[in-house]
């Protein structure tokens, strides 16, 4: 009797374990997921009804959204860092699709012009700014420092182990990685997505959630960080700095400073003792050069988004 019992038992957890496991959202920590009588899976984003494709990445904009969510709820009990007006993450305007609108705007009406990544293309205005069109950035260039270490790798081994990442991590169809250079401890990506088929999941996407991952706040539905390994040996990533090429060049009065990219995010990293933690957040905006030390605001985005469900 009782080894039947025991085997039973088993059995029921096992079951009632992977129907759990089957009903989580792989791509989007950001989701809650609820299986119907016949044993569906929908899962929908964080404070709003969307349902949320697990299959694939989740746009950048939906993403955003979800995060700001806990950050707004804080403003509501009176808390003074709101970040509604800051320039690197703000409550975006998404269209049904999923895509940023256009045009954004801050709940004091300061209006701006952005592009497929989401950072602003333009100077800021009021109301009556208008953005005639979503102009597509088209180009992401990555820039990665590793880890100091006695020798260097092996150029084809980087470029495998990161060919392999996009790919299998971020469904990034191979022939978008228009190049990778290495010469250490400097790693150049170049992703050019001119023309992109409609299922296809978008550089802007896969960017945001390679940025994600390296300042350890993963968007996948895992505790495992990142962990890239290049023929073995770890691949620590020490900063990491995001181009954005629009195809028209961005709508700023002041002087350029490179031709055509919109902006530049930095990601600086140190390694703690308790692992890694996000310590600044450069950026520079065209001529004016912008630095804001988000370090407070980063670890209360850290610290909301890991009471989510
Ligand atoms: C991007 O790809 C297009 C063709 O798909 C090519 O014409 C263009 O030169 C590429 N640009 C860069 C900077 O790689």
């Amino acid at each position: 009797m009782e080894p039947l019992f025991g085997v039973l038992l088993g059995l029921i957890l096992a079951v009632a374990s992977s129907a759990q496991n089957n009903c989580t959202c792989v791509t989007n920590k950001w989701t809650v997921c609820a299986q119907d009588d016949s044993g569906n899976c929908t899962c929908t984003l964080v404070g709003s009804n969307r349902e949320v494709d697990c299959s694939t990445l989740t746009s950048k904009c939906l993403l955003m959204k979800a995060e700001m969510i806990p950050l707004k709820e804080k403003c509501f009990q009176g808390h003074p860092h709101g970040l509604l007006d800051s320039d690197g993450i703000y409550n975006p305007d998404c269209e049904d699709s999923g895509i940023f609108k256009a045009r954004q705007c801050n709940p004091t009406d300061t209006c701006w012009c952005v592009n497929t990544a989401g950072v602003r293309r333009s100077e800021k205005g009021d109301k009556s700014l208008s953005c005639s069109e979503l102009v597509r950035t088209n180009l992401i260039y990555l820039e990665l420092i590793h880890k100091k270490r006695s020798s260097a790798f092996d150029v084809p081994d980087v470029r495998n182990a990161l060919k392999h990442l996009f790919e299998s991590r971020y469904k990034l169809h191979p022939k978008y990685i228009a190049a990778i250079k290495y010469n250490s401890p400097l790693i150049q990506i170049r992703l050019n997505q001119s023309e992109k088929s409609r299922c296809d999941v978008d550089i802007a996407d896969v960017a945001y959630y390679f940025e994600k991952d390296i300042k350890d706040d993963s968007v996948f539905n895992s505790n495992s960080t990142l962990t890239v390994t290049v023929n073995g040996d770890a691949l620590d990533i020490e900063k990491l700095q995001i181009y954005y090429v629009d195809e028209k060049p961005p709508e700023f009065c002041t002087k350029q400073l490179a031709a055509n990219i919109s902006a530049v995010v930095t990601v600086v990293m140190l390694i703690a003792g308790f692992g890694i933690t996000v310590l600044v957040i450069l950026r520079w905006l065209r001529t004016r050069k912008y630095k804001k030390a988000e370090i407070k605001e980063m670890e209360e985005i850290k610290a909301q988004s890991l009471q989510l469900p």
